[in-house]
Parts: structure tokens; C-alpha cells; sequence
């Protein structure tokens, strides 16, 4: 009988050589992941931000490091999914242009509460102060707890400070002068002004589009 040889270029050669199966993995590999990655390098709309989102004022970068000591994020997300029922509650879905100056991004997993992510302008200053220091004066059933020390304590400037050079370091447009302006924007500020301030301007840029 005539033996039969598959030639190199054969299923063959992958099945019974296992390096080269490795190699040819890889190659395959390297090359999906590269069709799926590099159109991301040029697709902006993920990496530039929407109109209207500047990069955040000294006194809501205090207010979202409360946030984030506080751990609101443990009960609150802030990103409205494109469902019809989210957007009839929330507003337009969320945007990855809006968050581009959120180093981390605080999106969350878990609603224990609503969704922040347009509650700026929903709710005056002074509800978002009673509702601070006992959510229940102004929601009887709520089960957030109170946060009553934010307005006893007064925002430290330094570490704000050191944060706008941190994001600057990462891209963040921050201009000396307004680094330099900041412990004049947090004097006499306390943890709640600023927390406050980092609210109410939540989802703005969406709203002022009309969206
Ligand atoms: C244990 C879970 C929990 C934590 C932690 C928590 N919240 Fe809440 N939050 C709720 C619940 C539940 C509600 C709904 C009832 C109410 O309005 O109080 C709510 C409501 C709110 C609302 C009103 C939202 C709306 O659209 O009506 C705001 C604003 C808010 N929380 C901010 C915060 C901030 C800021 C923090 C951190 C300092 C925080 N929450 C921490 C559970 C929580």
C-alpha cells in the first residue's frame, strides 16, 4: 500500500505537534484581540468629554472624596442603563464622555438607594443638607444613615490640592492658578458644602444639552 503523507500545511501538522498548535493559538489569538482593541484607540467618544463636563472644581473634588470615605457608593450607582424604565425614572442614559474625569469611577453596583447620576438640580441645597444630616426628616421611611459630622467638619485643602496635581499627572486639564486657588475656594467650606456642591452638579452637562 502507498503511504499516505499529509503535506505540512494540514490539519495534521497542528493535532499531532503540539508546539505548533501553541504557536498557532497564539497567532489567532493576538490577532482577535487586536481587531477588538485597536478601534477603540480611535473611537472618541469613550475617551473624550461630553459637552459641558469640565473637570471637577476644588470643592466637589472635596465633595467626591467624601463620597468615596463615605462609602455611598456601596448603596448608590451612578449609571443610568438604556432601559425605558430607567430612563423614564433618571433621565438620558449615562455616557462614557461623561465620566472621563472620574479617577476612580464611581459607577457603582448596588442600589440600596436611587441612582445619583442626574440628581443635581433635583433637590434644593437645604434638602440635601437635612437630608444629610437625617435622611428621615425629610423621608420618614428611608433607612440611610445620617451623616450629622459633615457639618461640623471643615474641608482640609492640602489633600485636595495634592489630588488636582495627581489628576493633572493623568490628563486632567487643571491650570495652576486653579490649583493654586483652591485652598482660597475651601476656606471656611465644610465637608458637607462640599458634598453638596459635588451632588448638585451631578448629570448637569446632560441637562443643560436638554437630554
Ligand atoms: C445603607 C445604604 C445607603 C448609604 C450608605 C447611603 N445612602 Fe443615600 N439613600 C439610600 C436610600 C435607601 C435612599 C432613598 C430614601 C431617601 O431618600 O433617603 C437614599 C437617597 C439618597 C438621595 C436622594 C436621591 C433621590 O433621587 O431621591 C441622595 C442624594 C443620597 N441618598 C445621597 C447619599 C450620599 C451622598 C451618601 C454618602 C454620604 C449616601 N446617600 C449613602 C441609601 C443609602
Amino acid at each position: 500500500m502507498k503511504s499516505k503523507r499529509a503535506s505540512f500545511f494540514s490539519h495534521e501538522t497542528l493535532e499531532k505537534n503540539v508546539g505548533w498548535l501553541i504557536l498557532a493559538t497564539i497567532a489567532v489569538v493576538s490577532i482577535a484581540g487586536l481587531v477588538q482593541i485597536v478601534p477603540l484607540f480611535f473611537q472618541h467618544s469613550t475617551t473624550a468629554p461630553v459637552q459641558g463636563v469640565e473637570p471637577y472644581t476644588a470643592l466637589r473634588l472635596a465633595g467626591r472624596d467624601v463620597y468615596i470615605r463615605e462609602g455611598c457608593v456601596g448603596c448608590h450607582s451612578q449609571q443610568v442603563r438604556t432601559l425605558a424604565a430607567e430612563v423614564q425614572r433618571y433621565g438620558h442614559y449615562s455616557e462614557a464622555g461623561e465620566g472621563v474625569y472620574d479617577r476612580p469611577f464611581l459607577w457603582g453596583s448596588k442600589r440600596t438607594g436611587p441612582d445619583l447620576a442626574r440628581v443635581g438640580g433635583r433637590y434644593s441645597d437645604d434638602w440635601h443638607r437635612v437630608h444629610l444630616n437625617n435622611p428621615r426628616d425629610v423621608v420618614p421611611e428611608s433607612n440611610m444613615p445620617a451623616y450629622p459630622w459633615l457639618r461640623q467638619t471643615p474641608v482640609a485643602s492640602d489633600p485636595v490640592q495634592a489630588g488636582m496635581r495627581a489628576l493633572r499627572t493623568l490628563g486632567v486639564p487643571y491650570s495652576d492658578e486653579q490649583i493654586a486657588g483652591a485652598a482660597a475656594e475651601l476656606a471656611g467650606k465644610t465637608e458637607e458644602d462640599a458634598l453638596v456642591a459635588y451632588l448638585q452638579g451631578l448629570g448637569l452637562a446632560m441637562k443643560k444639552q436638554g437630554r
